[in-house]
């Protein structure tokens, strides 16, 4: 190892005892996203998608006195709604979401007010506010099971994201009446790109998140949640694999397998690298120290909108 590479592991290595150590004697949990720096979802407690770090939150209720939540702001809202007793700490509040961004409290509720009949089911990726004006919320996960849940005939809005609306539209033959909000990074992955690859590996599946497009989605092999498209690669018999969510998922799978060839699919832009949440990839190691150390940025929610948005989580959460 050339010098060069010593200095540049040290301070990590430091890091990473630093945070292991505060994490012990404060008693906390590091929950992480799929999306996250490979380097922080090496050294969390958890790394799940939306609906598996919510399930491990309300789990973790009982056990820790800190949860950190190395992901975008919503999740850690979802986690102190779940948990409002504990400390929720996040690494950067600037982590938001271009999807949640889409869909405006005082909007969404004049929506909601021009379909008094209806019912409202919306996606995690919604401000604390959003899910307390909801009757039921969702992940990628599981938004196909609850939206079967409700009869056939029933009058439904989903909002935010218009992709994963019309997605779930198509699998259940439902006419939900749609939120015209969108993922920045989803909305870049190009059909054509794909096809291109597909050309160069034709015996590699495509793996896609249900927030892209409609004639992305159509390409894919499997089309699901992160955890989803996690699994199916690690079972499948395939060499190589083309993969259309954020790029942070392609660590998991390629540390589980590590034989394999993840191919990340390029955004219709190919020199913005734009299939990277920038939200997502502000949390770093040095953050999640400094959140630790000094157990801030704390996220709080209104407990009014939270209570609010407990229920329509918690209905969730029975029913998926
Ligand atoms: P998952 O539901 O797969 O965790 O995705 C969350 C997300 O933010 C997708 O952009
Ligand atoms: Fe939000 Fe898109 Fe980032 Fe997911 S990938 S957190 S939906 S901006």
């Amino acid at each position: 190892m050339d010098c060069k590479n010593i200095s540049a592991a040290a301070p990590d290595e430091q890091l990473r005892d630093e945070i292991l150590r505060l994490k012990a004697e404060k008693n906390a949990v590091i929950l992480a996203h799929y999306y996250v720096d490979g380097q922080v979802q090496d050294i969390a407690d958890y790394v799940g998608d939306s609906l598996a770090l919510a399930r491990r939150a309300a789990d973790e209720a009982a056990n820790a006195d800190i949860i950190v939540m190395c992901g975008v702001n919503f999740m850690g809202e979802t986690v102190k709604v779940l948990c409002p007793d504990k400390k929720v700490l996040v690494p950067d509040t600037a982590a938001g979401c271009s999807l949640a961004d889409s869909c405006p409290a005082d909007e969404f509720e004049a929506f909601k007010a021009a379909h008094p009949d209806h019912t409202v089911i919306s996606y995690v990726n919604t401000s604390v506010e959003v899910k307390a004006l909801s009757d039921v919320l969702v992940t990628s996960g599981n938004a196909r099971k609850v939206v079967d849940s409700f009869p056939k005939d029933a009058k439904l809005i989903f909002g935010p994201d218009r992709n994963l609306g019309a997605y779930i539209n198509s699998v259940t033959g439902r006419n939900m009446l749609l939120w015209d909000g969108a993922c920045h990074v989803h909305e870049r992955f190009s059909a054509e790109e794909i096809i291109r690859l597909k050309k160069e590996h034709p015996g590699a599946p495509v793996l896609v998140h249900p927030e892209c497009k409609r004639p992305v989605i159509l390409l894919a092999d499997k089309v699901g949640s992160t955890a989803v498209l996690l699994d199916y690669a690690l079972a499948s018999d395939a060499k190589e694999f083309i993969v259309a969510t954020e790029s942070g998922i392609l660590h998991k799978m390629q540390k589980g397998a590590p034989d394999k060839t993840f191919i990340p699919a390029p955004p219709s832009d190919s020199t913005c690298g734009c299939n990277e949440c920038s939200y997502m990839k502000l949390n770093t190691l040095k953050k999640l120290r400094d959140a630790l150390r000094d157990e801030t940025p704390e996220i709080n929610v209104d407990p009014v909108q939270a209570e609010k948005a407990r229920k329509a989580i918690d209905r969730m959460l029975q029913l998926s």
